[in-house]
């Protein structure tokens, strides 16, 4: 099969290329200025894969694409995985700040899967894996805008998988926990100053923590990507696996979060019932 990632400069996208590579697969890596990762390009080209250039945010994306199929033929599996974080409390967050993180982490996969859904539904064959994180469990006070762009695309995803079950294409939601890769670099994770009023709060907490991952975040890209490509790979089960919790503390917030949802449904059962229409 052919795969086409996204954001493969650095971290899961590149990981994944080489697993996708490992494993036998075709791999197209794409970034969006492959000068600025000479290092992986040549890499992923002496594998045996192709690189092309693919801004998620450009207004060129769409034909970007249509000319990397012409080149190479057509994707069999689509990995939307470029994506960032940008912190601070939600009060204070530019919006154009929070508009631009949309553009790429929500939008921009949106507009791959447009691109690329119809060759798969008229072969009838195809993956789409959405990278979104284990901040869909437990989204981190501080990084508000971030926890929105993956629950974004994980309503996007639930939706779509029904949407394509008939042409056997499968959406699949990879929700990694805090990966060691260059997503907290501080020169690409910007937290702004925390406001006087947020001193002390659940805000500084949290966006210490999250600036500490660089050091400290414990899960390992490469086992992650491998356990992605594997899933995609082993035979489908009936119904396919839609959510991929990954790592201890992705799992750990599901789990927390599943016991948090049937706690509340069984404490709001009457008021919710007492909504509806009496029927005899
Ligand atoms: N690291 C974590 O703890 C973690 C946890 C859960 C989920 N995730 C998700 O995992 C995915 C990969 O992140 P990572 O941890 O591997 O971080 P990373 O090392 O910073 O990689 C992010 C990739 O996205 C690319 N990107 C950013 N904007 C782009 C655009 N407009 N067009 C194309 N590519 C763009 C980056 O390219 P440039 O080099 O050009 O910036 C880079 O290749 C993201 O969706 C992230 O939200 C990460």
């Amino acid at each position: 099969m052919q795969w086409l990632i996204t954001g493969c400069s650095t971290g899961l996208g590149l990981d994944i290329a080489r697993a996708v590579l490992g494993a036998g697969q075709k791999c197209i890596a794409t970034s969006r200025n492959s000068a600025s990762s000479p290092e992986a390009v040549q890499e992923i080209k002496k594998l045996g894969g192709v690189w092309a250039k693919l801004d998620v945010a450009s207004e060129s994306l769409e034909n970007d694409l249509v000319n990397i199929v012409k080149e190479h033929g057509p994707v069999d599996v689509v990995v939307n995985n470029a994506g960032y974080a940008d912190g601070g409390a939600l009060e204070s967050m530019d919006l154009s700040v929070a508009r631009k993180l949309f553009e790429v982490n929500f939008w921009g996969s949106i507009r791959v899967i447009q691109a690329l859904v119809p060759s798969m539904r008229e072969r009838k064959s195809g993956v789409i894996v959405n990278i979104s994180s284990g901040t869909y469990w437990s989204p981190p006070p501080g990084a508000a805008v971030y926890a929105a762009s993956k629950f974004a695309i994980e309503g996007v995803s639930e939706a779509l998988a029904m949407e394509l079950s008939s042409f056997n294409v499968r959406v699949l939601i990879a929700e990694p926990g805090a990966m060691k890769t260059a997503f907290y670099d501080p020169k690409k994770l910007k937290m702004p100053p925390l406001a006087d009023e947020y001193k002390g709060t659940a805000v500084e907490y949290a966006s210490k923590m999250i600036a500490s991952m660089d050091q400290t975040a414990p899960q390992d890209p490469k086992k992650t990507a491998e356990v992605i490509v594997r899933e995609v790979l082993k035979p489908c089960s009936d119904p396919p696996v839609l959510r991929l919790p990954l790592g201890k503390e992705s799992l750990g917030g599901a789990r927390k979060r599943v016991a948090e949802l049937t706690k509340t449904a069984d404490e709001l059962e009457s008021i919710a019932a007492a909504c509806d229409f009496e029927i005899n």
